[in-house]
């Protein structure tokens, strides 16, 4: 990978695992996510990919296939994950593969950009077991319906005088039998008839029980009534809509731990605590080498802004079986003044390793509200939309970024001499492929799935579905894309394949 010179070195991540009850968060640095610019090819032109190519998800053609209803018109689809067990393994259930997903209807009168404040969530089942290239092109998914009841996510709020809540990601547990517990975020928003808030989102998160049933014609789902309200952020590890109306907490994600056997833990998307602003970049956010020639100081890094970029990955830990009670830990990972978002973060475990992957935007990077918003010159924090990966020895851990200490394991192909425009029109100059996916999620054996955002510039198609599935190479600090898995690195559409069979108990 060429790297240029002019750049800081990454910092110094040592991988060493500390107790998940500790008190220590691993930092995604300045200097480590500078590393991302230094891998930037300035010669790439306008239109072409700047980022290796190692590290970004193969082009996907304009004209992918969608998923749709059963009558054959489009539900739109972001977010998705299947159902799982404690250590990540997806299962299937009676012979069926069963996925979740943050779904709105195309046909209601808002554009695929407004989708957020109308998600619910839906599902979506096949056959399990049937080869990739026996299946319809868009991947097979047979659309079951919404998941919840109407109703049910805004009842754990106080305040009901909400415009909407949403059901926002995600994970969902098959635990003993046929008992789901899914996890996810209800936010509630209060707005008014411009649809500007008129009191700060209101982001928790939940879980509530259900079951799934399946016959040879289908699958489908009762329960889901109950709300248990799990989090609502502290204000000091995890940042409170009083302290910023924008805050950025949600997408809960629970695994059982090796290391720690009976305990269940969960990561999450947040801010780090405090009031929006008031918190300082430090040298240790910065993580310069000492001597580095290029090391910048953290007075003129606060003073120009990118303190209000402080995203970090929570931890928590379930205080009892049914999974209702949880209790912070301190974050796992900070990205202060680095970036303000690291969703949909999971914990996966390859040859001893933790490897944490989180999805981040290139226009959450830390600018700071000074800098020129559209010419990328004057950046300094810089990287594409996609997967970024930390690998250590425990699920709190000096985590160490992966690919060149950048921290990126799946970019879409962007041009990062040109600026960012917007998923319905890319900035002049950007790759045709700087939205087309996104929300990726790493699932087992390396495939990663995620849906189609954007294809085209300035011919723009927009997607609502299920994008082709890349296969990662993971090991040790590298996790680089296989060309060689299916049509030049893009597998079959929307393949979701469970990798494990769930054992239904016998009838009582
Ligand atoms: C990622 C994300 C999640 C959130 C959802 C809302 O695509 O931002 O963090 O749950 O989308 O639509």
């Amino acid at each position: 990978v060429l790297r240029l010179p002019g750049f800081p070195a990454p910092s110094i991540h040592s991988q060493r695992a500390y107790d998940p009850e500790e008190n220590f968060t691993a930092r995604w640095t300045r200097a480590d996510a500078l590393q991302l610019r230094a891998m930037s090819d300035p010669d790439a032109p306008a239109g072409a990919n700047s980022m290796p190519p190692e590290y970004s998800m193969p082009e996907i053609p304009q004209d992918f296939p969608i998923l749709t209803e059963p009558d054959g018109t489009q539900v739109w689809v972001w977010d998705t994950w299947t159902l799982t067990d404690a250590v990540s393994d997806q299962l299937s259930f009676k012979g069926w593969e069963v996925i979740f997903a943050l779904t709105a209807d195309p046909n209601a009168g808002y554009t695929f950009d407004a989708r957020h404040t109308h998600a619910r969530l839906g599902f979506f089942y096949r056959k399990a077991d049937v080869p990739a290239e026996q299946r319809p092109e868009n991947g097979g998914w047979i659309y079951g319906g919404l998941v919840f009841p109407d109703g049910a996510a805004g009842a754990i709020f106080e305040d009901q005088t909400f415009t909407t809540v949403t059901e926002w990601s995600g994970s969902t547990r098959l635990m003993d039998g046929n008992k789901l517990r899914l996890f996810y975020t209800a936010v509630a928003f209060y707005r008014n008839a411009n649809d500007e808030d008129i009191k700060p989102a209101d982001p928790r998160i939940v879980q509530t029980e259900g079951r799934i049933f399946a016959d040879e014609n289908g699958v489908w789902m009762t329960g889901f009534r109950d709300q248990h309200q799990l989090l609502v952020p502290d204000g000091t590890y995890y940042q409170t809509k009083e302290q910023n109306p924008f805050v950025n907490f949600r997408d809960p994600f629970t695994f059982e731990d090796p290391a720690h056997p009976g305990k269940t833990y969960m990561v999450f998307e947040g801010n780090t605590g405090g009031q929006r602003g008031a918190v300082t970049c430090t040298a240790a956010d910065l993580g310069y080498r000492d001597g580095d020639a290029y090391a910048e100081d953290p007075a003129t890094v606060t003073a120009n802004g990118a303190n209000f970029q402080m995203a970090n990955v929570g931890l928590a830990v379930a205080e009892n079986k049914a999974l209702t009670q949880w209790r912070f830990l301190p974050p796992i990972l900070s990205g202060n003044c680095v970036n303000d978002q690291t969703e949909r973060p999971q914990i996966y475990l390859e040859n001893g390793k933790y490897y944490l992957f989180t999805i981040s935007h290139r226009s959450t990077f830390a600018r700071g509200p000074g800098v020129d918003s559209t010419d990328p010159r004057f950046w300094y924090m810089d990287g594409p939309d996609g997967v970024y990966g930390f690998v250590g020895n425990g699920i709190r851990s000096d985590f160490q970024p992966l690919n060149e200490g950048s921290g990126l394991a799946l970019g879409n192909p962007t041009n990062l001499a040109y600026g960012i425009g917007t998923s319905a029109a890319p900035a002049e100059g950007q790759s045709p492929y700087t939205f087309q996916a996104y929300s990726h999620y790493v699932m087992p054996n390396g495939l990663v799935e995620s849906f189609i955002d954007a294809i085209g510039n300035p011919d723009v198609r927009r997607g609502g579905t299920l994008a082709p599935t890349v296969h990662l190479s993971i090991a040790g600090a590298s996790a680089v894309v296989d060309r060689s898995y299916g049509d030049g690195g893009l597998g079959a559409y929307g393949d979701i394949p469970a990798n494990k069979v769930q054992p239904v108990d016998p009838a009582p």
